[in-house]
């Protein structure tokens, strides 16, 4: 099993039937390729955790970064996992722009934490998209 975290901007801000017919093509495409994971917005940035069969993951990873809707795309951090994180979605999704109802988006909201500054501190990163599935079920 393998793991792809990266950062990127749209290159607009994208509204929300944008962002649901992004998610809907997501969940369709990795449910046949077998692969879950979880896609953050926020204010015209992305962030989104790929897992599974290391070819399959780099094979999307790199469909996606040829998208048009989004530009400096940033690797955060990629590698061998034991087990999927994110099994309960083929791809998860959350516009952080709106209310959230848990602690850990309350504690992004009250530090504001930017997603893009996750490129920083790749550790972070991580623990804090796993954090956010976790209180997010
Ligand atoms: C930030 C971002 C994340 C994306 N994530 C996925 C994804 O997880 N799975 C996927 O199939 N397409 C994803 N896409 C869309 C792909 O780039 C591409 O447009 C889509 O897979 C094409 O689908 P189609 O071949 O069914 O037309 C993403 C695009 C962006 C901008």
């Amino acid at each position: 099993m393998f793991y792809l975290l990266y950062v990127s901007s749209a290159v607009k801000l994208m509204d929300n039937d944008e962002l649901l017919k992004l998610h809907q093509v997501s969940q369709k495409n990795n449910k046949r390729s077998e692969i879950t994971g979880m896609l953050l917005y926020q204010e015209g940035n992305f962030m989104q955790i790929i897992e599974g069969n290391k070819e399959r993951v780099l094979e999307l990873f790199s469909k996606v970064t040829m998208d048009k809707h989004h530009k400096d795309i940033y690797k955060i951090m990629s590698g061998s996992i034991e087990k999927r994180n994110f099994n309960d979605w083929s791809m998860g999704f959350c516009n952080m722009n709106e209310t959230g109802h848990n602690l850990n988006y309350d504690a992004f909201i009250q530090e504001n934490i930017r997603l893009r500054t996750f490129e920083h501190d790749s550790q972070s990163a991580y623990d804090f998209i796993i954090k956010f599935n976790e209180t997010n079920r």
